[in-house]
């Protein structure tokens, strides 16, 4: 089995780990001895002070479990400035709003880049529900660009009155809970978590009318051997509480996705769900809670559809690859300023994780959505995946 190459966490790392254990086992007795799996995603990640992004865990970075790609290079900021600042001179009193920012780095350096160009926002809000990562935010900014600590605000909700906007979100989708499912038999069958002996298990229960229905209008063939996936139902919601505050304005998406035909196809059988602990992959949940990071990948039609559904145009659907190209990634890699041939290299091979088919360029995908503007949002120029959606 793969946990058994893990590196072997800290005496510390595995006390915070029970600790969280314990507080997931209390729910399941309360629930009547079974909690489905979504509801322990929930916990897992985000319980009070013990979950993987609410606890204290190191996650982003070298040293962490992960690496997004704001942390693999600056380049990933600098050319998404360029979408923004062109959105920027379009939209009256525009503001940012970052959700999920991780260690701050991609605000840092989108807010240095758009200085530059003088093309501040009003404001660059911050949506963070974290103590620990809004700390850790401030910290970044404060480090990075001090001067310009006060153009940010944290927030842990979205603005109550309506909002000229220009909303990114990179690899936040992805971190939201989700519904697991199998089909055995012909019958659709829900995941969750029991407790058997001392231990946490997983363990399969019929799915309800609700769960049925809607696995079977994803076109989920019944008649599959062995097919197991995983269904995200805060994307929606989400998305409708972004539409909802927003006047005037633009929202990227980036994550790890596909269409939905790709996503519930055949050949994807065995679903995308995964855990990440010390940049391992680890198909194993349930191994110490709180410190693996649990991840699935964003059915981008739903995305899209939610958009629709409330008064928002699809304006472009590519890969990160094809979005930074169209965004001037080449331009920024040429201006870019180094001492050593061997920084160089250095750039030119981040150049190439953030955009080449087979590393991040070509798994994440950009969806650009937008309201009452009169051009599509900048980014989809060449290569727009739109069709598939
Ligand atoms: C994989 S990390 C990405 C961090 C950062 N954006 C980056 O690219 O480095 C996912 C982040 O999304 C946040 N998140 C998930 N759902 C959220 C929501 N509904 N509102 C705000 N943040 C959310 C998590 O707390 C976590 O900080």
């Amino acid at each position: 089995m793969q946990t058994l190459e893990l590196p072997e966490p800290t005496p510390d790392e595995k006390q915070q780990s029970q600790k969280l254990v314990e507080v997931i086992k209390q729910d399941i007795i309360e629930a009547g001895g079974w909690i489905d799996f979504e509801r322990y995603m929930q916990l897992a990640l985000y319980s009070p002070g013990l979950g993987y992004y609410s606890g204290g865990a190191q996650k982003f970075g070298e040293q962490g479990d992960f690496i997004t790609s704001p942390e693999v290079s600056s380049l990933f900021a600098q050319t998404l400035s360029n979408p923004v600042s062109k959105l920027i001179e379009k939209i009256p009193d525009t503001n940012i709003i970052e959700f999920g920012a991780g260690s701050g780095k991609l605000a840092a350096d989108l807010l240095r880049a758009l200085q530059k160009k003088a093309k501040l926002p009003e404001k660059y809000f911050i949506i963070e529900l974290s103590a620990e990562l809004q700390q850790r935010q401030k910290d970044t900014i404060r480090q990075l660009v001090p001067d310009l600590l006060t153009h940010v605000q944290w927030l842990t909700k979205l603005p109550e009155s309506r909002v000229n906007a220009i909303v990114i979100a990179n690899e936040v989708m992805d971190a939201m809970p989700v519904k697991r499912f199998r089909v055995k038999n012909k019958n659709i069958e829900k995941l969750g978590v029991e407790i058997k002996g001392q231990q946490l298990e997983l363990s399969y229960r019929e799915a309800d009318e609700n769960l049925t229905k809607k696995v079977d209008a994803l076109g989920i063939n019944r008649n599959e051997y062995a097919y197991v996936s995983e269904l995200n139902e805060h994307i929606k919601p989400w998305i409708k509480s972004i539409t909802q505050c927003i006047e005037k304005g633009a929202i990227y998406l980036i994550d790890y996705g596909y269409p939905r035909s790709e996503y519930y196809s055949e050949e994807r059988h065995m679903g995308t769900f995964l855990g990440y602990y010390r940049h391992r992959s680890i198909d194993a949940p349930l191994w110490y809670p709180g410190l693996q990071d649990l991840t699935a990948f964003i059915d981008f039609t739903e995305v899209a559809e939610a958009a629709t559904e409330n008064g928002f145009d699809v304006d472009g659907f590519t890969s990160q690859g094809n979005f930074l190209l169209n965004s001037g990634l080449s331009e920024v890699v040429e201006n870019t300023a180094t001492s050593s041939e061997i920084e160089r290299l250095q750039i030119v091979q981040q150049m190439k994780t953030l955009s080449l088919l087979g590393e991040m360029g070509e798994r994440f995908k950009v969806i650009g959505l937008s309201k009452g503007l009169e051009e599509n949002v900048p980014g989809f120029e060449f290569r727009d995946f739109r069709y598939r959606l």
